[in-house]
């Protein structure tokens, strides 16, 4: 059977921002116009009292509320499109990169007041890495914001590729008369108001200047001297260099006003690339490597688990395991094995994720994302099949840029610590690691806010109260070696530095940023990895 028009109707993409640039509100009228939500209001209402709680209240929340939200799929001009969100805090960025090895392709938001903020850079670091695909949209075009030449300058600069401007704006603020679609040479005039519909804007036609002219003044006259300018300036539509993240196409609009987001969501649906190949790689006894090309339509089912989340109720233990489909069809019943164990995966329900609500899964394709629910077996990064062997790689793990020591304050509940603590692992909540010399684990983080988050969740759902005390060590690096008496000489060297994590990986821990270099220098064959990629 060939799934191959089946997948290639499917868009799977995510929003990167930084904090109130305007995913939520872009997130939300996505929803609104493809029709897979009726009222507005409805994603919004997740942040509404943001600011009244404490932290890890928050993040509770969150946790619970992201289950529905984290994947909304929707339905648009014939195509299945997958948005999947990505948590908003600095301190979660971790889950934010596993998010984005599942999707094909970003949607860039960004304050036209600010710019390309700090957290947005780091977003772009990593679909650069992986040559994703980004479209830009430049969001708040009705507030006194930059000049959108600066704006693209800043763009290209941080992006570190070259702009090719899609709609042009026609002034700001006060003055924001609407953008001019440079494909079909017409002006979609801007009129404010949240519950305008697509097709209420009016559009004039470039042809028409003198109306144009009557009506804008002079802001329209500047403006189509910018557009030429900055198409002068710009690259030309290349949609290849797109497809290989070499260039990004850029939208203007305001996304609480509806304005210029119906082009954004075309924009997804016929630039952006269905889902494509993914190699697998299985090490077989004797080490040697069989890389296979996975292709979308291949019959065999497979998937990768890039997030593993705990369910609200915490007096349940049961955890969705994301999958992001790579290959074949899912259907209910189907028999599953997970790759890294051999076994069978018995999840209780598999569930799609329809913008908020969660349903039986009927059938599934490569690129739509289903959530298996399970008591455990199942870790982030592993591949799970019909059955066929396959393996795929690239899901990262950071090396943690903090330490705790992790201290039991009643010795009787150590299983429920271990316990609790290989779980939380497992989701990829925090990283922990086991010292080789023995000792309190250790708990490395990339944001402060893990380290509350699990001290709090030890307490309730697995009742492990521990003390978190600060660590000497400031951060890790995995080690490879060419050879293992080489990789023995290291560890016989630094026995005190040595731990392993979740996933049994050899890693050096360091106090300070020149311990790498010196033992680099002391130990030429050895290899220090900032990143570990799950096999
Ligand atoms: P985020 O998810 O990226 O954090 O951003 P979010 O959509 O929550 O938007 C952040 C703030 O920016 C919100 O205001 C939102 O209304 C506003 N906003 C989003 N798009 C636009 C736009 O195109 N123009 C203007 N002027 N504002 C925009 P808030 O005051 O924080 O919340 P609210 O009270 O408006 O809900």
């Amino acid at each position: 059977m060939s799934y191959e028009k089946e997948t290639r109707r499917r868009r799977t993409f995510a929003i990167i921002s930084h904090p109130d640039a305007g995913k939520t509100t872009l997130t939300e009228k996505l929803l609104l116009f493809s029709g897979a939500i009726q009222i507005a209001g409805a994603v919004k209402g997740r942040k509404a009292s943001r600011h009244a709680t404490s932290d890890w209240m928050e993040i509770e929340k969150q946790r619970g509320i992201s289950v529905a939200s984290s994947v909304m799929q929707m339905s648009y001009r014939d195509h299945v499109i997958n948005l999947l969100d990505t948590p908003g805090h600095k301190d979660f960025s971790e889950d934010t990169y596993r998010v984005l090895t599942a999707v094909d392709s970003a949607l860039m938001v960004i304050d036209a007041a600010n710019g390309v903020e700090s957290q947005t850079r780091r977003l772009i670091e990593v679909c650069r890495q992986r040559d994703t695909p980004i479209i830009t949209f430049v969001n708040k075009m009705d507030r006194e914001v930059r000049d959108p030449l600066d704006i693209l300058d800043e763009v290209e600069r941080e992006l570190g590729m070259p702009c090719c401007p899609v709609t042009w704006p026609v002034g700001q603020g006060k003055r924001f008369g609407g953008i001019i679609n440079l494909r079909t040479q017409s002006m979609t005039v801007f009129a404010p108001g949240s519950e305008k519909r697509p097709q209420d804007f009016e559009v004039i036609p470039l042809a028409e200047a003198d109306k144009l002219r009557a009506r804008f003044g002079q802001t329209f006259d500047d403006a189509l001297e910018a557009m030429e300018l900055a198409q002068g300036a710009s690259a030309e539509w290349d949609h290849a260099a797109f497809l290989a993240g070499k260039l990004t196409p850029v939208f203007f609009g305001s996304g609480v006003n509806n304005f210029g987001v119906m082009e954004v969501l075309d924009a997804v649906v016929d630039m952006s690339p269905p889902p494509g190949p993914r190699v697998s790689r299985l090490v077989g006894k004797s080490g040697q490597v069989t890389e296979t090309v996975v292709r979308p339509e291949d019959p065999h089912f497979s998937g990768v688990v890039f997030k593993v989340q705990a369910n609200m109720d915490a007096n349940h233990r049961d955890r969705i395991a994301f999958v992001r489909v790579a290959s074949g069809r899912y259907t209910p019943g189907m028999k599953l094995k997970v790759q890294r164990t051999g076994k069978e995966l018995r999840p209780t329900s598999v569930v799609t994720f329809m913008s908020q609500r969660r349903e039986a899964v009927e059938e599934a394709y490569a690129g739509d994302v289903i959530g298996f629910t399970t008591h455990g077996g199942v870790q982030l990064g592993d591949t799970v099949t019909d059955g066929v062997n396959l393996q795929f790689t690239g899901l990262p793990f950071f090396a943690p840029e903090m330490f705790c020591t992790v201290v039991l304050k009643n010795p009787l509940r150590t299983k429920q610590l271990q316990q609790g603590l290989q779980q939380l692992g497992e989701e990829g909540a925090i990283q922990v690691f086991k010292p080789e010399a023995g000792g309190n684990m250790l708990l490395g983080a990339v944001g402060q806010l893990q380290f509350e988050v699990v001290q709090h969740r030890l307490r309730t759902e697995y009742d492990a109260e521990v003390r978190l005390e600060p660590s000497q060590f400031t951060s890790a690096r995995w080690i490879s070696a060419e050879s293992p008496e080489e990789l023995k000489k290291f560890e016989a060297a630094y026995p005190m530095r040595m731990a392993r994590d979740a996933a049994n990986a050899l890693a050096y821990m360091c106090t300070s940023p020149y311990d790498v270099r010196l033992a680099q220098e002391r130990f030429p064959k050895i290899t220090f990895h900032p990143l570990r990629e799950h096999a």
